[in-house]
C-alpha cells in the first residue's frame, strides 16, 4: 500500500494506482478529458495535470 496526501486528505491505495484513481477514492474530483480506463490512457489532453511535491513540473494524474 502507498500512503499519500491529496489536498490535505490522507489516502491509502495499492501500489500502481494512478493519482486520478487515488483522488477519486478520496472523493476529490480531478478534471479529466481524454482518459478512459483500459481504452485510452495516453495522457494526451493534459487537463488532469496536478502538482506533486518534489516534482519540478506538473504531472498528469491519469497516468502517474
Ligand atoms: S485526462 Fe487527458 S491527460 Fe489526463
Amino acid at each position: 500500500m502507498v500512503n499519500l496526501t491529496i489536498d490535505g486528505r490522507p489516502v491509502q491505495v495499492p501500489e500502481g494506482t494512478t493519482i486520478l484513481e487515488a483522488a477519486r477514492q478520496a472523493d476529490i474530483h480531478i478534471p479529466h478529458l481524454c482518459y478512459l480506463k483500459g481504452i485510452n490512457e495516453i495522457a494526451a489532453c493534459r487537463v488532469c495535470c496536478v502538482e506533486v511535491e518534489g516534482e519540478r513540473a506538473m504531472v498528469t494524474a491519469c497516468n502517474n
